[in-house]
């Protein structure tokens, strides 16, 4: 008998209404248009507004768009990870809070916090639920409302990041389809270059921390480009390398978007052409959990079955990883 491999099997997504562009970032603080294009490819990002409103918002519509393209029942689903670095609250876990909005009411979840390299993370950690028989459809969806965590005074972070869901549903496979193999690191030496300061158990939040803005997002971006464009790269490459893939093989990279310059660096090393790079960091920016599943909501009726695919991310921590899938279905949008 073949053995068992979580495949995905649906791709949802959502991203918010509103539009950040770099024109109305250059009345917020002092940059440009140029400078921003030219350092990152971002030309705007979707940024969620409205009181009351979180990731879990967000997740619940990227969810309610996979259930519904692919007929199911929020009551079928089993387990919900959601990957997440600006959860709705510290406690609970926001994947609580999106079963219950969802309706998915016979399913228990937890949420995963890997930065950006979060929904790899969860992706292989759901995975063993599917390949171990103990659940037969499970969610993995990334999101982040980054604007939630962004000093719009800090124009060397704020720029990159924006707000977005996306999310798969996995669902056992026995026909050689779905994720092969995953390569997660993790490095915490790194977390000095992007973190939070306060409002952990570390650094509560006081008058003190939020007069000196220590709930945003604290990024030495020129060190974490370094590391991120090296590892990103090297790691992509290690995974097609011990799966005997090639250029010609690969048929798709998903790169986290951070930066396009990371984006390119990965897909040269890999020798891929940009045509199977999936790019839409210039619409979306950096949506951190969100990244990978919504380059593979935008791109799904592009895929076909048997299709290689890498997904590839680098994140604060310092995280980072790779997967490699053989998609497993056409489209089915
Ligand atoms: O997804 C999680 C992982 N994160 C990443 O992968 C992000 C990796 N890092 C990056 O993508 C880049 O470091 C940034 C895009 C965040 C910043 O680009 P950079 O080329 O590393 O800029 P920098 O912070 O080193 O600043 C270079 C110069 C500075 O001016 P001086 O000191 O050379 O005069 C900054 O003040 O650019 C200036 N600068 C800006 N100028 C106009 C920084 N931000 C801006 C801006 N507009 N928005």
């Amino acid at each position: 008998m073949q053995k068992i491999q979580a495949a995905i099997t649906g791709v949802g997504g959502y991203v918010p209404d509103y539009v950040l562009t770099n024109a109305e970032l250059e009345t917020m603080m002092e940059t440009t248009d140029e400078w921003i294009t030219s350092r990152t490819g971002i030309k705007e990002r979707r940024i969620l507004k409205g009181e009351g409103k979180g990731s879990s918002d967000m997740a619940v519509e990227a969810i309610k768009n996979l259930l519904s393209k692919k007929g199911i029942s929020p009551k079928d689903i089993e387990l919900v990870i959601c990957a997440t670095t600006t959860p709705d609250m510290q406690f609970p876990a926001t994947a609580n809070i999106i079963c219950d909005k969802a309706g998915m009411t016979n399913a228990w979840g937890f949420d995963v916090n890997a930065a950006c390299s979060g929904f790899i993370f969860a992706l292989t950690t759901a995975s063993q639920f599917i390949i171990s028989g103990r659940h037969k459809k499970v969610i993995v969806v990334g999101v982040d409302k980054m604007s939630s965590i962004m000093n719009y005074e800090d124009r060397a972070v704020s720029i990159i990041f924006g707000d977005g869901a996306g999310a798969v549903l996995l669902e056992p496979n026995e026909e050689g389809y779905g994720i092969v193999d995953s390569i997660l690191k993790t490095d915490g030496s790194g977390r000095v270059f992007l973190h939070q300061k306060a409002g952990g158990s570390v650094k509560p939040a006081s008058i003190e921390t939020v007069m000196n803005k220590e709930h945003y997002v604290y990024q030495e971006g020129q060190a974490v480009f370094k590391f991120a464009v090296k590892n990103m790269a090297d790691v992509a490459a290690e995974i097609m390398e011990r799966n005997n893939l090639t250029s010609d093989s690969v048929n798709w990279l998903v790169p986290h978007q951070a930066n396009k310059r990371i984006i390119n660096a990965t897909a040269d090393r890999m020798k891929l052409p940009t045509e199977k790079v999936m790019i839409n960091i210039e619409k979306f920016g950096n949506t951190t959990n969100g990244t990978l599943p919504l380059c593979m909501w935008e791109w799904e009726n592009k895929l076909h079955k048997g299709d290689n695919i890498i997904l590839a991310a680098f994140g604060g921590g310092f995280t980072w990883g790779a997967t490699y899938i053989k998609w497993a279905y056409d489209s089915i949008t």
